[in-house]
């Protein structure tokens, strides 16, 4: 677990208390605390208040079908997930308000407007349709951070394809088996990518995921970087090229609410990615709902969420959300430290960036940066202030409220999954008295509770299982190709809630406190990583019988994955094969998933029936008490990690 472990730090922490500032509490868009009083009181009316700000083509007949575990929501409904986030504002005085700011790695910036965004996102979707993409087709994306990724992510919804985007770090193994899983014909990707001043080959990449997948039949190459990138005659089309041949007007197709809008795979328990499905209809009210009042958001704001659009951080708040609210949304294509560790400070300063929205792996690295950084920038155009992915820390909270918020920006730690869609735990900045660490309260409208093993509640300041109680309009709708496992996941271990995977207790006054995972996903970097992901490609190397990996605790990234590593018969262990396996890892997952440390052992510490002891693995990485070992078959194992905790030890200092 993810937690803080000082008590000192812990008691400071329960006891300090920051309301909403004045200035902030008088124009914010929620203030009352009766909004959650009505939502509770009828969840289905309140959803369907909030879905009226939304264009429909046709309206639902019922805001809810709760079948378990499948909810359909707006069922009977029509709508359109562009044209929600572009044609309603062109049809308005927003016509002209620059939707997207974007700034490249190198430097260079860029303004689209949401006119100029719809024009772009129509003629695109024309070479999709060009390339045979029909309503309901796979489309996956593999793209930098640029303008042309919410373009084509549009573009899909607009003809009503279902996009997949796989984040730019992930191996050309990863593609394949996301390409391969949703089954998708047609792939965007660009030339390179900049990265800290490197290029990202990502054609290259692709043509190396894709060169013995003979369902793909079309790669949409973006020049980005204007590299030479081999294009394999009627396969490989150039964007600008198919751009300039494309007709300039497309209908948006009128979808049913119910209808998936996209697929994002994410890491669960076992070896094999889940792709997450998520509807149209219910999605978009969801997170047009939560941008709106957890940001506050405004026509006046410039609104920066750091997330890579490749997470679902990125789906819901650079693209589907703020865009749904007509609001301006800036990107960033490359790294936070290049050229120096004042690149984001000076971005605020320069673009005059409104609200900030990103992860404490990233403001831990920051703070250990040291304040000379944002010192040197005026960041007084910030009014808010917003954190994802993992708890944060007092110490790390404290530094972005006083550093980075100049002391006067509310925080808003927000809690929610790749599945969930949107935040469901969260502060409303107007009117949230702050706890540095706690999520706060679930959203208006959602329903959460922390329970034993057993499935019953809990008592206050108790840890438990965090479930939602009642599902919530961007609940994912099932695993794509794979009900069972959705079923089984999500609501088979607590019957008639979603089980979260994560740990959590409530205080007194109702405030959540997140605890981290539960089961075996490790939160490194704020990157969700299944440790039997790793595991299998561990023992996918040649060389390896046996993996095990676990996560221990690391200042900056909140967790890191070490891995145990059993040798076949007859192979030496040596640093090179180590390193060897590092590697392997990142080609088989991609550099996100590259284990911090590997460890050759003998043997692993198993119970009788043969199940590996993640527990007392986690618990020796990390330095506690490996508590009860009674059911170790061979107690052996243990020492033999402990002593190569003092080797690894030694070798650091
Ligand atoms: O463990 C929780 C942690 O991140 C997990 C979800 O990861 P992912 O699906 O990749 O989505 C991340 C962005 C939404 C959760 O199960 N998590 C996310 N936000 C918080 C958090 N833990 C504590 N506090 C948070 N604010």
């Amino acid at each position: 677990m993810v937690v803080p472990g000082a008590t000192i730090d812990n008691l400071l922490r329960e006891n300090e208390r920051h309301p909403p500032p004045e200035w902030f509490r008088r124009h914010a868009s929620w203030r009352d605390d009766r909004v959650y009083v009505a939502a509770a009181e009828d969840p289905d009316a309140f959803w369907a208040k909030q879905a009226e700000r939304l264009h429909w083509f046709r309206r639902w007949d019922r805001v809810l079908d709760w079948d378990p575990p499948f909810a359909r929501w707006f069922v009977g409904g029509k709508i359109n997930a562009s044209y929600n986030c572009l044609d309603r504002h062109v049809r308005s005085n927003r016509r002209h308000k620059a939707a997207l700011v974007w700034e490249g790695e190198p430097g260079e910036t860029q303004t689209l407007t949401y006119d100029r965004l719809w024009r772009e996102v129509m003629r695109f979707a024309n070479v999709l349709k060009a390339l045979g993409v029909k309503p309901g087709d796979r489309v996956t994306m593999y793209m930098p951070m640029i303008p042309e990724l919410p373009i084509a992510i549009l573009a899909c919804a607009r003809i009503g394809a279902i996009h997949s985007v796989i984040f730019g770090g992930f191996s050309a193994k990863s593609i394949r088996d996301r390409v391969e899983d949703a089954d998708s014909a047609v792939i965007v990707t660009a030339d390179a990518g900049y990265r800290r001043g490197n290029l990202v080959p990502l054609k290259r990449t692709v043509d190396e995921a894709i060169a013995d997948v003979p369902i793909v039949k079309h790669v949409v190459v973006y020049r980005r970087a204007n590299v030479d990138v081999p294009m394999h005659a009627a396969r490989d089309v150039w964007w600008h090229e198919a751009m300039a041949m494309a007709d300039a007007w497309c209908d948006p197709e009128p979808m049913d609410a119910t209808d998936p809008l996209f697929i994002l795979y994410t890491s669960g328990t076992t070896g094999k990615p889940k792709g997450v499905v998520h509807g149209t209809g219910g999605y978009l009210v969801g997170v047009a709902t939560t941008a709106k009042h957890v940001f506050d958001l405004r026509d006046e704001d410039l609104f920066w969420c750091t997330a890579d659009i490749g997470w679902v951080t990125g789906h819901s708040y650079v693209v589907y959300g703020p865009l749904a609210n007509g609001a301006t949304v800036f990107m960033y294509e490359g790294a936070p430290d290049h050229p120096q560790p004042d690149r984001w400070w000076s971005i605020i300063e320069r673009h005059g960036i409104t609200i900030l929205y990103t992860a404490p792996t990233a403001i831990r690295a920051f703070m250990r940066a040291g304040d000379e950084w944002p010192a040197k920038h005026d960041l007084a155009s910030l009014r808010l202030l917003g954190t994802v992915g993992e708890p944060i820390n007092p110490e790390a909270w404290r530094w972005y409220h006083r550093a980075i918020g100049g002391g006067r920006c509310p925080v808003v730690d927000t809690w929610w999954q790749t599945e969930t869609g949107m935040i469901l735990i969260t502060p409303l900045p107007g009117l949230t008295t702050l706890k540095p660490g706690s999520a706060t309260r679930p959203f208006p409208g959602v329903s959460a509770a922390i329970v034993d093993d057993a499935g019953n509640p809990v008592p206050p300041n108790k840890g438990g299982s965090l479930v939602i109680t009642r599902p919530w309009p961007a609940m994912l709708q099932t695993l794509y190709g794979d009900p069972e496992r959705y079923t089984q996941v999500y609501w088979s271990r607590v019957p008639g809630r979603y089980f979260t995977g994560d740990g959590a207790r409530v205080d007194e006054d109702g405030y959540f406190w997140l605890m981290g995972r539960i089961d075996d996903v490790i939160n490194c970097a704020g990157h969700r990583i299944g440790t039997m992901e790793l595991e299998s490609a561990l023992v996918s190397h040649p060389k390896v019988a046996e993996a095990a990996v676990v996560g221990r605790p690391h200042e900056v990234k909140g967790q890191v994955c070490v891995a145990y590593v059993v040798l076949k018969r007859g192979e030496e262990a040596s640093e090179f094969l180590e390193a060897n396996l590092k590697d392997h890892v990142r080609r088989e997952i991609g550099a996100i998933a590259t284990p911090e440390d590997v460890y050759i052992c003998d043997r692993l510490p198993k119970t009788r029936s043969g199940k590996i002891m993640r527990r007392v693995m986690r618990a020796l990485v990390s330095g506690q008490d490996i508590g009860d070992t009674t059911t170790l078959e061979d107690p052996g194992a243990v020492e033999e990690v402990r002593r190569w905790l003092a080797t690894v030890e030694g070798r650091d200092a």
